[in-house]
Protein backbone atom coordinates (compact mmCIF):
# COMPACT_ATOMS: atom_id res chain seq x y z
CA UNK A 1 0.00 0.00 0.00
CA UNK A 2 1.57 3.50 -1.08
CA UNK A 3 0.44 5.77 1.70
CA UNK A 4 0.67 9.68 1.80
CA UNK A 5 0.92 11.17 5.24
CA UNK A 6 -0.06 14.72 5.95
CA UNK A 7 0.83 14.99 9.45
CA UNK A 8 0.09 18.80 9.44
CA UNK A 9 0.00 21.13 12.70
CA UNK A 10 -0.93 20.77 16.27
CA UNK A 11 -1.20 17.38 17.97
CA UNK A 12 -2.01 16.11 14.29
CA UNK A 13 1.77 14.94 14.14
CA UNK A 14 1.57 13.52 17.27
CA UNK A 15 -1.82 11.73 16.55
CA UNK A 16 -1.06 10.33 13.42
CA UNK A 17 2.68 8.85 14.56
CA UNK A 18 0.36 6.42 16.92
CA UNK A 19 -1.81 5.83 13.94
CA UNK A 20 0.70 4.39 11.32
CA UNK A 21 2.64 2.74 14.35
CA UNK A 22 -0.83 0.92 14.34
CA UNK A 23 -0.93 0.20 10.69
CA UNK A 24 2.40 -0.72 10.40
CA UNK A 25 1.86 -3.33 12.88
CA UNK A 26 -0.83 -5.21 10.87
CA UNK A 27 -0.17 -4.55 7.37
CA UNK A 28 3.50 -4.68 7.07
CA UNK A 29 4.00 -3.63 3.57
CA UNK A 30 2.96 -0.13 3.95
CA UNK A 31 5.18 2.47 1.78
CA UNK A 32 4.27 6.15 3.31
CA UNK A 33 5.16 9.39 1.93
CA UNK A 34 5.38 12.41 4.66
CA UNK A 35 4.24 15.50 2.76
CA UNK A 36 5.23 18.63 4.92
CA UNK A 37 2.11 21.10 4.70
CA UNK A 38 0.89 23.20 6.97
CA UNK A 39 1.40 26.30 9.27
CA UNK A 40 4.98 25.75 9.08
CA UNK A 41 5.13 25.25 5.43
CA UNK A 42 3.11 28.21 4.95
CA UNK A 43 5.31 30.64 7.07
CA UNK A 44 8.00 29.93 5.46
CA UNK A 45 7.09 29.69 2.21
CA UNK A 46 3.75 30.73 1.68
CA UNK A 47 2.28 27.48 0.20
CA UNK A 48 -0.70 25.90 1.21
CA UNK A 49 -0.90 22.54 -0.97
CA UNK A 50 1.59 22.92 -4.40
CA UNK A 51 0.03 21.28 -7.77
CA UNK A 52 3.23 19.08 -7.82
CA UNK A 53 2.47 17.80 -4.59
CA UNK A 54 -1.24 17.08 -5.61
CA UNK A 55 -0.24 15.05 -8.15
CA UNK A 56 1.67 13.30 -6.03
CA UNK A 57 -0.83 12.62 -3.62
CA UNK A 58 -3.10 11.39 -6.90
CA UNK A 59 -0.44 8.56 -6.83
CA UNK A 60 -1.13 6.96 -3.81
CA UNK A 61 -3.42 4.46 -2.69
CA UNK A 62 -4.96 6.54 -0.05
CA UNK A 63 -3.92 9.60 2.63
CA UNK A 64 -3.41 9.94 6.06
CA UNK A 65 -4.15 13.40 7.29
CA UNK A 66 -3.60 14.41 11.37
CA UNK A 67 -5.23 17.71 11.52
CA UNK A 68 -4.45 21.44 10.21
CA UNK A 69 -5.28 25.12 11.44
CA UNK A 70 -2.58 27.18 14.01
CA UNK A 71 -3.54 30.08 15.74
CA UNK A 72 -0.54 31.95 13.92
CA UNK A 73 -2.69 31.52 10.80
CA UNK A 74 -5.54 33.59 9.81
CA UNK A 75 -8.45 31.83 10.04
CA UNK A 76 -9.57 29.91 6.62
CA UNK A 77 -6.27 30.05 5.01
CA UNK A 78 -5.24 26.30 5.98
CA UNK A 79 -8.37 24.93 6.52
CA UNK A 80 -9.79 26.45 2.71
CA UNK A 81 -6.31 26.16 0.93
CA UNK A 82 -4.94 23.22 2.24
CA UNK A 83 -7.98 20.68 3.60
CA UNK A 84 -10.88 21.91 1.44
CA UNK A 85 -8.26 21.94 -1.67
CA UNK A 86 -7.66 18.25 -1.22
CA UNK A 87 -11.38 17.12 -0.61
CA UNK A 88 -12.48 19.18 -3.22
CA UNK A 89 -9.80 17.98 -5.81
CA UNK A 90 -9.61 14.43 -5.19
CA UNK A 91 -13.83 14.63 -5.43
CA UNK A 92 -13.88 13.13 -2.03
CA UNK A 93 -18.09 13.19 -1.95
CA UNK A 94 -18.53 10.61 0.85
CA UNK A 95 -17.27 12.19 4.23
CA UNK A 96 -18.22 9.07 6.34
CA UNK A 97 -18.14 9.20 9.97
CA UNK A 98 -19.05 6.66 12.01
CA UNK A 99 -19.85 6.79 15.86
CA UNK A 100 -20.54 4.20 18.36
CA UNK A 101 -20.74 4.37 22.27
CA UNK A 102 -17.79 1.73 23.22
CA UNK A 103 -18.42 -1.01 25.77
CA UNK A 104 -16.84 0.47 28.93
CA UNK A 105 -17.08 3.98 27.48
CA UNK A 106 -18.76 6.40 29.77
CA UNK A 107 -20.65 9.56 27.97
CA UNK A 108 -21.87 12.18 28.97
CA UNK A 109 -25.85 10.87 28.95
CA UNK A 110 -27.76 9.67 31.76
CA UNK A 111 -27.99 5.92 31.28
CA UNK A 112 -25.49 5.43 28.55
CA UNK A 113 -27.79 5.18 25.86
CA UNK A 114 -26.93 2.52 22.98
CA UNK A 115 -25.16 4.71 19.89
CA UNK A 116 -24.02 3.17 16.49
CA UNK A 117 -24.79 5.09 13.43
CA UNK A 118 -22.79 6.39 10.71
CA UNK A 119 -23.58 10.07 9.43
CA UNK A 120 -22.55 10.57 5.55
CA UNK A 121 -21.94 13.96 5.33
CA UNK A 122 -21.90 15.53 1.70
CA UNK A 123 -18.12 16.79 1.18
CA UNK A 124 -18.23 18.88 -1.57
CA UNK A 125 -21.37 21.16 -1.94
CA UNK A 126 -22.84 23.08 0.31
CA UNK A 127 -21.54 26.52 1.94
CA UNK A 128 -18.00 24.80 1.59
CA UNK A 129 -18.18 25.85 -2.39
CA UNK A 130 -17.13 28.93 -1.15
CA UNK A 131 -18.36 31.11 -3.77
CA UNK A 132 -19.79 34.05 -1.72
CA UNK A 133 -18.34 37.12 -1.37
CA UNK A 134 -17.90 40.43 0.13
CA UNK A 135 -19.18 43.59 -0.97
CA UNK A 136 -18.62 47.24 0.27
CA UNK A 137 -15.92 45.78 2.46
CA UNK A 138 -14.92 48.38 5.28
CA UNK A 139 -18.08 50.48 4.92
CA UNK A 140 -21.57 50.61 6.93
CA UNK A 141 -22.99 48.83 4.57
CA UNK A 142 -20.92 45.84 4.14
CA UNK A 143 -22.40 42.52 2.81
CA UNK A 144 -21.05 39.21 3.37
CA UNK A 145 -22.20 35.98 1.28
CA UNK A 146 -21.66 32.57 1.68
CA UNK A 147 -23.75 30.59 -0.88
CA UNK A 148 -24.75 27.06 -0.54
CA UNK A 149 -24.19 25.30 -3.59
CA UNK A 150 -26.67 21.67 -3.84
CA UNK A 151 -26.70 20.15 -7.43
CA UNK A 152 -28.86 17.30 -8.09
CA UNK A 153 -25.50 15.39 -9.24
CA UNK A 154 -23.76 15.97 -5.99
CA UNK A 155 -26.82 15.18 -3.71
CA UNK A 156 -28.03 12.14 -5.59
CA UNK A 157 -24.59 10.56 -5.55
CA UNK A 158 -24.28 10.82 -1.71
CA UNK A 159 -27.63 9.70 -0.85
CA UNK A 160 -27.35 6.73 -2.84
CA UNK A 161 -24.16 6.22 -1.11
CA UNK A 162 -26.38 6.61 2.18
CA UNK A 163 -28.78 4.03 0.79
CA UNK A 164 -26.46 1.81 -0.04
CA UNK A 165 -24.18 1.53 3.29
CA UNK A 166 -28.14 1.68 4.97
CA UNK A 167 -28.66 -1.07 3.75
CA UNK A 168 -25.59 -3.37 4.48
CA UNK A 169 -26.82 -2.37 7.87
CA UNK A 170 -29.02 -4.59 10.55
CA UNK A 171 -31.08 -1.68 11.21
CA UNK A 172 -31.47 -0.90 7.70
CA UNK A 173 -32.91 3.07 8.66
CA UNK A 174 -31.64 6.01 7.26
CA UNK A 175 -32.34 9.62 8.42
CA UNK A 176 -32.14 13.04 6.44
CA UNK A 177 -31.15 15.46 8.73
CA UNK A 178 -31.81 19.27 6.70
CA UNK A 179 -33.61 22.07 7.87
CA UNK A 180 -36.43 22.34 4.88
CA UNK A 181 -38.55 24.48 6.83
CA UNK A 182 -36.49 27.32 6.09
CA UNK A 183 -33.70 26.38 3.23
CA UNK A 184 -36.83 25.35 1.21
CA UNK A 185 -34.65 25.33 -1.98
CA UNK A 186 -31.68 23.16 -0.98
CA UNK A 187 -34.59 21.12 1.52
CA UNK A 188 -36.88 20.40 -1.38
CA UNK A 189 -34.15 19.14 -3.14
CA UNK A 190 -32.55 16.86 -0.48
CA UNK A 191 -35.86 16.01 0.05
CA UNK A 192 -36.98 14.60 -3.56
CA UNK A 193 -33.72 13.06 -3.96
CA UNK A 194 -33.85 10.89 -1.16
CA UNK A 195 -38.10 9.79 -1.47
CA UNK A 196 -36.72 8.95 -5.41
CA UNK A 197 -33.91 6.63 -4.59
CA UNK A 198 -35.90 4.83 -2.07
CA UNK A 199 -37.67 3.55 -4.24
CA UNK A 200 -34.53 1.61 -5.42
CA UNK A 201 -34.18 0.68 -1.74
CA UNK A 202 -37.27 -0.80 -0.41
CA UNK A 203 -35.88 -2.30 2.62
CA UNK A 204 -34.60 0.64 3.61
CA UNK A 205 -36.62 2.54 5.84
CA UNK A 206 -36.68 6.48 6.05
CA UNK A 207 -37.05 9.20 8.62
CA UNK A 208 -36.80 13.08 8.29
CA UNK A 209 -35.27 15.25 11.17
CA UNK A 210 -34.37 19.44 10.87
CA UNK A 211 -30.87 19.98 12.02
CA UNK A 212 -31.69 21.82 15.51
CA UNK A 213 -34.15 18.88 16.63
CA UNK A 214 -31.77 16.56 15.58
CA UNK A 215 -29.26 18.02 18.38
CA UNK A 216 -32.29 17.01 20.58
CA UNK A 217 -32.51 13.53 19.43
CA UNK A 218 -28.67 12.95 19.74
CA UNK A 219 -28.62 13.87 23.74
CA UNK A 220 -31.51 12.49 24.66
CA UNK A 221 -32.59 10.00 22.35
CA UNK A 222 -29.27 8.76 19.79
CA UNK A 223 -30.83 5.13 19.33
CA UNK A 224 -33.10 5.74 17.03
CA UNK A 225 -30.36 7.04 14.19
CA UNK A 226 -28.72 4.26 12.19
CA UNK A 227 -27.48 5.98 9.22
CA UNK A 228 -28.07 9.89 8.94
CA UNK A 229 -27.39 11.87 5.54
CA UNK A 230 -27.11 15.26 5.31
CA UNK A 231 -25.37 18.66 3.96
CA UNK A 232 -21.33 19.67 4.39
CA UNK A 233 -22.19 21.82 6.71
CA UNK A 234 -24.57 20.46 8.88
CA UNK A 235 -23.39 17.23 8.86
CA UNK A 236 -19.46 19.02 10.26
CA UNK A 237 -21.59 19.97 13.30
CA UNK A 238 -23.69 17.24 13.67
CA UNK A 239 -20.53 14.64 13.93
CA UNK A 240 -18.94 17.07 16.90
CA UNK A 241 -21.91 16.15 18.76
CA UNK A 242 -22.06 12.87 17.82
CA UNK A 243 -18.65 12.23 19.07
CA UNK A 244 -18.93 14.41 22.16
CA UNK A 245 -22.05 11.75 23.17
CA UNK A 246 -20.06 8.89 22.40
CA UNK A 247 -17.00 8.95 24.36
CA UNK A 248 -15.31 12.43 23.10
CA UNK A 249 -14.01 14.08 20.06
CA UNK A 250 -10.37 12.08 20.93
CA UNK A 251 -12.56 8.84 19.34
CA UNK A 252 -14.05 9.95 16.31
CA UNK A 253 -12.83 8.66 12.97
CA UNK A 254 -13.74 10.15 9.58
CA UNK A 255 -12.77 8.96 5.52
CA UNK A 256 -13.18 11.42 2.69
CA UNK A 257 -14.53 8.98 0.13
CA UNK A 258 -14.20 8.99 -3.66
CA UNK A 259 -16.34 5.73 -4.00
CA UNK A 260 -15.49 5.61 -7.68
CA UNK A 261 -11.95 4.94 -6.55
CA UNK A 262 -10.68 7.44 -9.18
CA UNK A 263 -9.14 9.25 -6.75
CA UNK A 264 -7.49 7.97 -3.38
CA UNK A 265 -9.56 8.57 -0.32
CA UNK A 266 -8.47 10.47 2.55
CA UNK A 267 -8.25 9.43 6.25
CA UNK A 268 -8.17 11.50 9.18
CA UNK A 269 -9.95 12.03 13.11
CA UNK A 270 -13.03 14.15 12.73
CA UNK A 271 -11.23 16.43 15.51
CA UNK A 272 -8.46 19.67 14.56
CA UNK A 273 -5.39 20.43 15.56
CA UNK A 274 -5.90 21.39 19.33
CA UNK A 275 -3.89 24.50 19.79
CA UNK A 276 -4.83 23.91 23.65
CA UNK A 277 -3.02 20.41 24.45
CA UNK A 278 -0.90 20.36 21.12
CA UNK A 279 2.43 19.67 22.20
CA UNK A 280 1.25 18.25 25.85
CA UNK A 281 2.03 14.86 24.67
CA UNK A 282 -1.99 14.00 25.93
CA UNK A 283 -4.37 13.71 22.49
CA UNK A 284 -5.91 10.80 22.45
CA UNK A 285 -4.58 9.12 19.81
CA UNK A 286 -7.80 6.86 19.41
CA UNK A 287 -9.53 8.75 16.89
CA UNK A 288 -6.95 8.37 13.98
CA UNK A 289 -6.05 4.47 14.87
CA UNK A 290 -9.94 4.16 14.13
CA UNK A 291 -9.93 6.34 10.75
CA UNK A 292 -7.09 4.06 10.38
CA UNK A 293 -9.57 0.90 10.34
CA UNK A 294 -11.78 2.64 8.16
CA UNK A 295 -8.62 3.03 5.69
CA UNK A 296 -8.31 -0.50 6.12
CA UNK A 297 -11.59 -1.69 4.86
CA UNK A 298 -11.49 0.84 2.41
CA UNK A 299 -8.14 -0.84 0.81
CA UNK A 300 -9.71 -4.22 0.64
CA UNK A 301 -8.14 -5.38 4.16
CA UNK A 302 -11.13 -5.84 6.34
CA UNK A 303 -9.57 -8.83 8.93
CA UNK A 304 -7.03 -6.24 9.62
CA UNK A 305 -9.50 -3.48 10.47
CA UNK A 306 -11.61 -5.24 12.34
CA UNK A 307 -8.53 -6.04 14.46
CA UNK A 308 -7.41 -2.62 14.67
CA UNK A 309 -11.31 -2.41 15.91
CA UNK A 310 -11.28 -5.21 18.49
CA UNK A 311 -7.37 -3.10 19.63
CA UNK A 312 -9.41 -0.02 20.57
CA UNK A 313 -12.45 -1.87 21.83
CA UNK A 314 -10.53 -4.00 24.51
CA UNK A 315 -8.20 -0.70 25.18
CA UNK A 316 -11.15 1.24 25.34
CA UNK A 317 -13.43 -1.60 28.00
CA UNK A 318 -10.44 -1.32 29.71
CA UNK A 319 -8.89 1.84 30.55
CA UNK A 320 -9.65 3.51 33.73
CA UNK A 321 -12.25 5.22 34.62
CA UNK A 322 -11.76 8.95 33.22
CA UNK A 323 -8.39 8.89 32.60
CA UNK A 324 -6.95 10.28 29.44
CA UNK A 325 -3.21 8.83 29.59
CA UNK A 326 -0.28 9.71 27.46
CA UNK A 327 -0.77 10.06 23.25
CA UNK A 328 2.06 6.90 23.06
CA UNK A 329 1.39 5.27 25.88
CA UNK A 330 -1.80 4.52 23.98
CA UNK A 331 -0.72 4.07 20.94
CA UNK A 332 1.88 1.38 22.26
CA UNK A 333 -1.09 -0.09 23.72
CA UNK A 334 -3.16 -0.16 20.59
CA UNK A 335 -0.18 -1.67 18.28
CA UNK A 336 0.85 -4.43 20.47
CA UNK A 337 -2.98 -5.24 20.93
CA UNK A 338 -3.75 -4.82 17.01
CA UNK A 339 -0.71 -6.85 16.06
CA UNK A 340 -0.46 -9.70 18.72
P1 LIG B 1 -10.42 20.92 17.87
O1 LIG B 1 -11.10 19.69 17.44
O2 LIG B 1 -9.01 21.09 17.45
O3 LIG B 1 -10.48 21.04 19.46
C1 LIG B 1 -11.71 21.12 20.18
C2 LIG B 1 -11.49 20.58 21.59
O4 LIG B 1 -11.29 19.16 21.57
C3 LIG B 1 -10.26 21.17 22.27
O5 LIG B 1 -10.53 21.37 23.62
C4 LIG B 1 -9.21 20.07 22.11
O6 LIG B 1 -8.22 20.06 23.12
C5 LIG B 1 -10.07 18.82 22.17
N1 LIG B 1 -9.46 17.72 21.38
C6 LIG B 1 -9.38 17.67 20.03
N2 LIG B 1 -8.77 16.55 19.64
C7 LIG B 1 -8.45 15.86 20.77
C8 LIG B 1 -7.79 14.62 21.03
N3 LIG B 1 -7.34 13.83 20.02
N4 LIG B 1 -7.64 14.23 22.31
C9 LIG B 1 -8.09 14.99 23.31
N5 LIG B 1 -8.73 16.18 23.14
C10 LIG B 1 -8.90 16.62 21.88
O7 LIG B 1 -11.32 22.14 17.35
P2 LIG B 1 -11.04 23.73 17.37
O8 LIG B 1 -10.37 24.09 18.64
O9 LIG B 1 -12.33 24.31 17.00
O10 LIG B 1 -10.04 23.97 16.16
C11 LIG B 1 -8.63 24.10 16.29
C12 LIG B 1 -8.04 24.23 14.90
O11 LIG B 1 -8.20 23.01 14.16
C13 LIG B 1 -8.70 25.31 14.03
O12 LIG B 1 -7.68 25.90 13.26
C14 LIG B 1 -9.64 24.54 13.14
O13 LIG B 1 -9.91 25.18 11.91
C15 LIG B 1 -8.86 23.28 12.92
N6 LIG B 1 -9.65 22.09 12.60
C16 LIG B 1 -9.10 21.23 11.69
C17 LIG B 1 -9.73 20.03 11.42
C18 LIG B 1 -9.09 19.09 10.46
O14 LIG B 1 -7.92 19.24 10.14
N7 LIG B 1 -9.78 18.08 9.98
C19 LIG B 1 -10.93 19.70 12.08
C20 LIG B 1 -11.46 20.60 13.00
C21 LIG B 1 -10.81 21.79 13.26
C1 LIG C 1 -13.77 18.86 9.98
C2 LIG C 1 -13.29 20.28 10.10
C3 LIG C 1 -13.20 20.92 8.73
C4 LIG C 1 -14.61 20.96 8.15
C5 LIG C 1 -12.58 22.32 8.70
C6 LIG C 1 -11.26 22.39 9.40
C7 LIG C 1 -12.42 22.81 7.28
O1 LIG C 1 -14.08 21.00 10.97
O2 LIG C 1 -13.13 18.07 9.26
O3 LIG C 1 -14.77 18.52 10.61
O4 LIG C 1 -15.38 21.88 8.46
O5 LIG C 1 -14.93 20.05 7.38
MN1 LIG D 1 -15.52 19.77 12.05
Amino acid sequence: MKLAVIPGDGIGPEVVAEGLKVLTGVVPDVQTTDYDLGATRWHRTGELLPDSVLRELRGHDAILLGAVGDPTVPSGILERGLLLRIRFELDHHVNLRPSRLYPGVSGPLAGDQAIDLVVIREGTEGPYAGNGGLLRKDTPHEIATEISLNTYFGVERVVREAFRRAARRPRKHLTLVHKTNVLVHAGQLWSRVVEEVSMEFPDVSVAYCHIDAAMIYLVTDPGRFDVVVTDNLFGDILTDLAAAVSGGIGLAASGNLDPSGANPSMFEPVHGSAPDIAGAGVADPTATVLSIALLLDQQGLPEAARRVEAAVAFDLATRQPGSTGRTSAIGDRLAALASS
